[in-house]
């Protein structure tokens, strides 16, 4: 190595010693005569002194050196002078007196700093990730990256699991988003697709006698980004033979116990756990108290229903509707009408048709202006609200009553400070149901087409499929969702009836999934697994707000990467080889 030491390697126990250090300069400063670099490496920073009077020669070089260049430099620990220890470094008790220094590379002036902890724009960052990822910040969520993949892969190798790799090249994968598509130069005019995730591969291993599979996957979606969202990332998942639901959600919970414990030592999650097991909550209760499937636990303000009161309350808004959910929010009076007017707009753009609102103890508001006295006293009672609280309003169809407040509830808990950052709220949600609207009012399988139904619910998959629940579970943690997964079909007639509900005709069933229905027809064992978003979980664990802080290479919001260019035009005989033409926009 062109070291003997990394740059967090002395302490006071060296001093004397003779040692070299490499790395880049974080920082120079010329004391009157002395040079001090603080000098650093992947570990860390370590302050050497080029001091004239112990070789001219380095500290001539030194003279010229800027940030980023690399050096080498060979000294003598010593103790820093009296009341010149830096507590800020973990090395801040001793220096390096240099007798020899190598240039090992010059720098460019870098385009941000990299020696501070600001806010540095994020284009700039992603065009320069090589330089951006010298942070320490960045260094520190790399390292907490590897030590989560490793104790992932440590924990399923332990628990019996096989790490299987299936091909990224593949054929459509429906799970929700649009795919990337590979064109194929043998065969003209066919693609591949890019998988959304391993689903029918892992599928199929079950149907191939694995009995439990694991991989560390990468999926690609061709989606809106958002925060939590990115068209490459990376799934930890997992399938089981012959398992129920209780047997999956078991083998996560506990390799996110494991996973806590070893890589977020210090977070509070215990308190949150149900006799030792994560709290599971049915996706109806989820919505009815909390307005979401994916809810964030580490605060109440859950919502009372006032349906049955609001039907002759006197508001005309609040009579007509199927459904009226409300929210207590405690000292609520405190929020100006600004906040209420934000979170009226926060509301509608989740598709409210307003957010009324009753201050309790105080005669103000159209809901206090036009409802009964005994529907107020009904509301005050039911929330038991306190003078000071401030309760706020849902009302529509069910799902109207209660998503826009979800969203309000977790804008009140901001501005509340109820987010404890130390805490981590596991829960699992279950019972979800099988089928979702779209927009367009067709029906979609709300996870994916291969999860089972329920047992009790399989004579309404025809007459009323709206209604049929699924054994699908969501993993979730402070309202962000890790992971989901579900039991599957196994049999090739119930499996064609899925399709043939999701409205698939023979013909699209036969050449979309042909080849999943065919491997049923030879004895597949029951079976069932999940996957787990392993960017998110990462990011939880970072206290990162983004899942591009802990992506090496993550792509920008609009899907590019900045650093290389793409993607990128293509060369006109490269899309002939591919049979490719592009047609101009007009
Ligand atoms: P699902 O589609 O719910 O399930 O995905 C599982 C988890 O993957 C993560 N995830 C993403 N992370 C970053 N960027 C994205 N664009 C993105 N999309 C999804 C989320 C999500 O919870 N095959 C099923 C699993 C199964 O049934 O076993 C599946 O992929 O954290
Ligand atoms: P309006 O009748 O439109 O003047 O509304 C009276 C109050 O009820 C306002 O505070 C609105 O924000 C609120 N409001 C109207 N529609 C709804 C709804 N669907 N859910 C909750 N509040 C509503």
């Amino acid at each position: 190595m062109l070291r003997t030491h990394h740059c967090n390697q002395l302490r006071p126990t060296d001093i004397d010693k003779t040692i070299t250090l490499s790395g880049w300069v974080n920082n120079r400063r010329d004391h009157g005569g002395i040079i001090f670099v603080d000098l650093r490496d992947a570990n860390g920073i370590t302050q050497i002194v080029l001091d004239p009077s112990i070789n001219p020669e380095a500290h001539a070089a030194a003279e010229h050196v800027r940030a980023e260049w690399v050096l080498q430099a060979t000294g003598k620990v010593r103790a820093r002078g009296e009341g010149l220890d830096n507590p800020k470094l973990e090395t801040g008790e001793i220096e390096v007196a240099i007798e020899k220094l190598e240039i090992l590379n010059q720098a460019q002036t870098p385009p941000f700093e990299l020696n501070v902890e600001n806010d540095i724009r994020e284009d700039l960052r992603l065009e320069y990730r090589y330089l951006d990822l010298r942070r320490s910040k960045m260094q520190r969520n790399l390292r907490l990256r590897h030590d989560m993949v490793k104790a992932i892969r440590d924990y399923f190798d332990e628990a019996g699991f096989m790490d299987i790799e299936t091909p990224i090249m593949v054929k459509g994968t429906p799970e929700g988003s649009r795919e990337y598509l590979v064109p194929s130069r043998l065969h003209r005019g066919e693609f591949y697709v890019l998988p959304q995730s391993p689903q029918q591969l892992k599928q199929l291993l079950m149907c191939g006698g694995v009995d439990k599979y694991f991989q560390i996957a990468r999926c690609f979606r061709d989606e809106d980004l958002r925060g939590d969202r990115q068209p490459e990332f990376t799934q930890f998942e997992i399938e089981m033979a012959f398992c129920q639901q209780e047997d999956v959600m078991k083998v996560i919970e506990d390799c996110f116990h494991a996973l806590t414990e070893k890589c977020a030592p210090n977070k509070e999650w215990k308190s949150y756990l149900e006799d030792g097991r994560f709290k599971q909550i049915t996706w109806q209760t989820a919505l009815e108290k909390y307005g979401s499937d994916k809810p964030d636990l580490r605060f109440k303000l859950e919502f009372v229903d006032m349906t049955a009161e609001a039907k002759t309350c006197g508001f005309g808004v609040f009579e007509s509707v199927d459904s009226v959910r409300v929210m207590r929010v405690p000292g609520g009076s405190k929020l100006s009408r600004k906040d209420i007017d934000e979170l009226t707009d926060l509301a509608r753009k989740h598709g409210a048709g307003g957010l009324a609102w009753v201050r309790v103890g105080e005669d103000s508001g159209p809901v206090m202006k036009n409802s009964k006295p005994e529907f107020i006293t009904a509301l005050v009672e039911k929330t038991d609200a306190k003078d000071g609280d401030l309760i706020f309003f849902g009302a529509g169809t069910f799902l109207q009553s209660v998503e826009p407040l979800g969203q309000v509830r977790l804008a009140v808990a901001d501005k509340f400070g109820l987010k404890d950052p130390n805490h981590f709220a596991y829960a699992w949600v279950i019972d979800f149901p099988m089928f979702e609207q779209k927009e367009d009012g067709s029906m979609q399988a709300a996870h994916h087409p291969f999860t089972r139904p329920n047992q009790e619910d399989l004579e309404m998959l025809e007459s009323d499929p709206m209604k049929v629940r699924s054994y699908a579970y969501d993993i979730v943690l402070n309202g962000v969702e890790l992971g989901g997964g579900s039991i599957r079909i196994h049999e090739p007639e119930l499996q064609a009836k899925m399709f043939e509900v999701l409205g698939l005709s023979k013909e699209e069933t036969e050449m979309k999934f042909g080849h999943i229905l065919k491997a049923f027809k030879y004895g597949t064992p029951p079976h069932g697994g999940c996957a787990m978003g392993l960017d998110r979980v990462v990011m939880l664990f970072a206290d990162e707000p983004n899942i591009r802080e802990v992506m090496a290479f993550p792509k920008n919001q609009s899907a590019q990467d900045l650093m290389l260019g793409a993607p990128s035009a293509m060369p006109e005989k490269e899309l002939e080889e591919q049979n490719i033409q592009v047609i101009e926009e007009d």
